[in-house]
């Protein structure tokens, strides 16, 4: 049976993990079915945004599979770790936008990957939590650094030392979320937000994405040196030329992607 069940909706897909009865957490199958389904979207144009949510109402995603982990020799977690790392590394790298909708728990590698995503909209029953520490660990998937990076020092180490989970309303509080909703609002919105961005040019959208990733953490100079290669990009698209077109014309642009 497959890790994920994946819808189409236009230039929008939406991947649930299909694993309720283990909340949803991370197994090495799931890891390597996620790495074939964002190399498929990173490599063709056709799907421009991609929602991520677990199934139930229960778990977004509950981390590591703690159960499969059990039966790993250290090497075999390093691996996992490893590949893990790259995958979650991989959303960043990609044209495509990634919305995480928090529909319950996500906690471990469930709030890594709710952090690797561009947009986070959680459910009010959502919690998030980054407690490796209560098991012996740490964050291994980025969640130091990309926690950091989103709410400050501060709060990253109260919330990664602790071990504790934030609310979904604390999350909003912090910024670690964009947006809560009432769970049975939830797909409804993170669609609403997906197509407020796929109505804009593909490729700008993708171009502002990696301007601010990569700029993250580099000095200014450097870092608007990134914003103009990124506008490069933009400058010889067609799509340009469309926006000004339907600018001077009084209507909707038509994107192509182009
Ligand atoms: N890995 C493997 N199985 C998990 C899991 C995980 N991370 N989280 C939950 N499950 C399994 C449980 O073992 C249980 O399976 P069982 O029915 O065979 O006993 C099932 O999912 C339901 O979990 P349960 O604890 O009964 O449900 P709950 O709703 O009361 O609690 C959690 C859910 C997620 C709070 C709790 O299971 C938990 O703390 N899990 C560990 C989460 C964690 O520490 N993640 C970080 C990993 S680095």
């Amino acid at each position: 049976m497959p890790e994920f069940s994946v819808e189409r909706m236009g230039r929008l897909e939406i991947w649930t993990i299909q694993g309720e009865a283990r909340r949803n957490s991370i197994r090495r199958a799931l890891v390597a079915e996620l790495e074939s389904l964002l190399a498929r979207v990173s490599s063709d144009t056709s799907t421009g945004a991609v929602i991520l949510t677990g199934a139930g109402d229960k778990a977004f995603c509950a981390g590591a599979d703690l159960k499969e982990r059990q039966g790993m020799a250290e090497d075999q977690v390093r691996a996992f770790l490893l590949a893990l790392r790259g995958l979650l590394g991989s959303f960043e790298r990609s044209d495509c936008i990634f919305i995480a909708a928090i529909n319950g728990l996500a906690l471990g590698g469930g709030a890594e990957i709710a952090l690797c995503c561009d947009f986070r909209v959680a459910a009010l029953n959502a919690e998030i939590g980054l407690t490796e520490v209560r098991l012996g660990i740490i964050p291994g998937g980025g969640g130091t650094q990309r926690l950091t990076r989103l709410v400050g020092p501060g709060r990253a180490k109260d919330l990664i030392l602790t071990g504790r989970r934030v609310t979904a309303q604390e999350a909003l509080e912090i910024g670690l979320v964009h947006q809560v909703v009432p769970p049975s609002e939830l797909r409804n919105s993170a669609v609403e937000l997906a197509q407020s961005v796929l109505r804009n040019a593909p490729i700008a959208v993708a171009a502002a994405k990696h301007a601010i990733d990569q700029g993250i953490g580099l000095e200014l100079r450097d870092a608007l040196e990134v914003e103009h290669r990124q506008y490069e990009r933009v400058l010889k698209t067609e799509d340009r030329l469309e926006g000004l077109r339907a600018f001077a014309e009084k209507r909707p642009p038509e994107f192509k992607g182009r």
